[in-house]
């Protein structure tokens, strides 16, 4: 057994997370942390809200709310959202928690004390109209690499290029729209990138052999073009002040804090609790810990450049990433999911319409890795209506009505293992390794062939052995085939555990059996798990796992979220 960091990029606060927030990151870091736990690791699965910076000031305005007081709001939502979707953090934090305002400062004065801070004055962009500093999103205008004329002042999110404001072409404020803007002097703080770049290359260069090719070729470019000093404080009132004379009416900038918001937030949960471990297990001179990460793709600089050399700069032994899962982008029906046109469903009212596992499993089967994937209702429904409803539900529900009928609601007793059955076994045990192999990798897609091929398999059974003609004949066989059968929904159960927790719990139930009564994935031995729920074990036909979407229902879902709208 190891210990597992497992971290999602925390998202901004501000705004409700749609179908791609959760893809990019949180659902395949849960699917991930649930599968580790069922392998037998010690998992400490983090995440939380980035609340500081432009985003959050901007949109409290927007709203008339105090700035603490919109955080609030908007974490809770976040909370719940993912509660819905059984994201099974192990603390769910805040970057603005009094934990990381200490971590932030410790790092901040590790960093100063090594030389790593340089002052400097800069020329900023300054809205005359608002009277004020217009740092990252407060600005907004056309990107000078990509044309994007929507790009904001800290990254342009077409092309992932991150940006300084001034480069911006056609600038205006985000707030009042004014292009009355100037550029004035002001005075702050930088880390000095390039006094570090030796030692992250030289550290980049140990992870090279288990990084997937996306993250480590950003960090390489990103190596190869020089770094350049980056200013980590901003001219706001929202944030964490900057403790250093001269720079007390300054806060940090919101990157610089957000990933040390994964320690910070670490130490929230050690401090809930007396009974949780201490944080410097997992995060300080911490040697047995691997810590993986799970990111969109535009965050990779920022936690393969930026974080590790903050954490390097401190001279001090944090835990670093191990691997980066940088995900790509999901669209909607080819195009951007928008509140504001009402196109693209969001996930708060994505499980109102249907149980989480029905979206679990099908974002995950399509998984933006490599490339963007895009989401479309005729994909979801054709999903939902063939695997999971006809292969999985299908399996299950005929199995247990099959057997109560002729047998009785109990796992039948009789009959001997033959040649199809061992033949059912071995390719099972194949598959089934495969399936923990792909998850071991994080290749989501792959896995979930592979769990959706150890189902067909089960079909494949039925079809081939006939139970309900043998029974006429041979009963003793015919019991021998559902005893398989019924102790294929267990394994079915188990080993989709980590992509529909709450499918497998109902499935587990209808044999009177709970989550903890699962066996670890790890040597999941397929022959051994084909007889655990033995003859005489009670179970209950119940409701149907999955309900099919029918064509009325799928044409009232593209009316409600815009895919008729083209
Ligand atoms: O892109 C985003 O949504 C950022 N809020 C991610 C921050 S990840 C971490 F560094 F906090
Ligand atoms: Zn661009």
């Amino acid at each position: 057994m190891s210990k597992i960091l497992i971290t999602s990029a925390l998202p901004y606060v501000n705004g409700v997370p749609h179908l791609g927030h959760m893809v990019g990151c949180l659902l395949p870091s849960d699917v991930y942390a649930r599968f580790m736990r069922m392998m037998g690791h010690e998992v400490l699965y983090i995440a939380g809200t980035d609340e500081h910076g432009t985003p959050s000031e901007v949109g409290a305005i927007k709203e008339g709310m105090a700035v603490e007081d919109y955080c609030t709001k908007y974490h809770n939502r976040h909370k719940q959202t993912y509660a819905d979707f059984e994201l099974s953090f192990d603390c769910f934090g805040r970057t603005s928690s009094a934990q990381n305002q200490e971590m932030t400062y410790h790092i901040f004065e590790q960093l100063d004390k090594n030389g790593y801070i340089e002052e400097r004055t800069i020329k900023q962009l300054y809205s005359v109209d608002d009277a004020r500093f217009l740092p990252d999103r407060y600005v907004t205008g056309t990107c000078p690499y990509c044309g994007y004329d929507k790009a904001r002042g800290d990254q342009c999110e077409n092309c992932t290029k991150v940006l300084d404001p001034t480069e911006l072409i056609n600038p205006r404020s985000t707030i009042s729209g004014s292009t009355n803007l100037e550029i004035r002097e002001t005075k702050h703080l930088f880390l000095t990138l390039p006094k570090l770049e030796g030692k992250l290359d030289a550290w980049l260069k140990t992870k090279e052999p288990f990084w997937p090719d996306v993250a480590y070729s950003i960090a390489r470019k990103w190596l190869k073009e020089g770094l350049k000093e980056r200013c980590i404080t901003r001219d706001l009132k929202w944030g964490f002040p900057v403790p250093k004379a001269g720079f007390e009416d300054k806060v940090f900038y919101v990157w610089f804090d957000a990933p040390i918001g994964y320690i910070g937030i670490t130490k929230q949960w050690a401090d809930a609790d007396p009974k949780n471990r201490n944080w410097k297990d997992w995060w300080y001179d911490a040697k047995d810990v691997r810590h993986v990460e799970f990111m969109g793709k535009d965050n990779v600089p920022y936690h393969a450049i930026s974080f590790p050399a903050t954490l390097i700069g401190t001279e001090e032994p944090w835990t670093q990433v191990d691997y980066l899962k940088g995900m790509s982008y999901l669209t909607y029906e080819g195009g951007k999911f928008s509140k504001s046109a009402n196109r693209g469903i969001f996930a708060e009212d994505a499980v109102k319409e249907f149980p989480a596992d029905y979206w679990r499993y099908w974002l995950m089967a399509n998984a933006p890795e490599g490339s963007d994937s895009s989401f479309s209702f005729d994909l979801f429904a054709a999903t939902v209506n063939k695997d999971l409803n006809g292969v999985l539900g299908n399996f299950a529900s005929r199995v247990l009505k099959m057997t109560a009928s002729k047998l009785g609601e109990e796992v039948p007793a009789g009959g001997d293992m033959e040649a199809v059955d061992r033949e059912l076994i071995a390719t099972l045990q194949e598959k089934i390794d495969n399936y923990i192999k792909y998850m071991n990798e994080m290749e989501f897609r792959k896995a979930l062939n592979e769990l959706r091929a150890v189902w067909v398999e089960g079909n494949n059974y039925i079809t081939v052995t006939e139970p309900w003609s043998v029974i006429k004949e041979n009963p003793e066989r015919a019991a021998a085939i559902l005893r398989i059968c019924i102790n294929l929904i267990r394994i079915f159960a188990v080993i989709s555990a980590p992509i529909m927790p709450q499918i497998s719990k109902a499935a587990l139930a209808k044999f009177g059996l709970e989550e903890k009564d699962m066996p670890s994935l790890k040597d999941f031995n397929v022959a051994k798990e084909i007889e655990a729920l033995k003859p005489g074990h009670k179970f209950t036909v119940g409701d149907m796992l999955f309900e099919r979407i029918t064509p009325e229902r799928l044409e009232e879902l593209k009316n409600k979220y815009g895919s008729n709208k083209q």
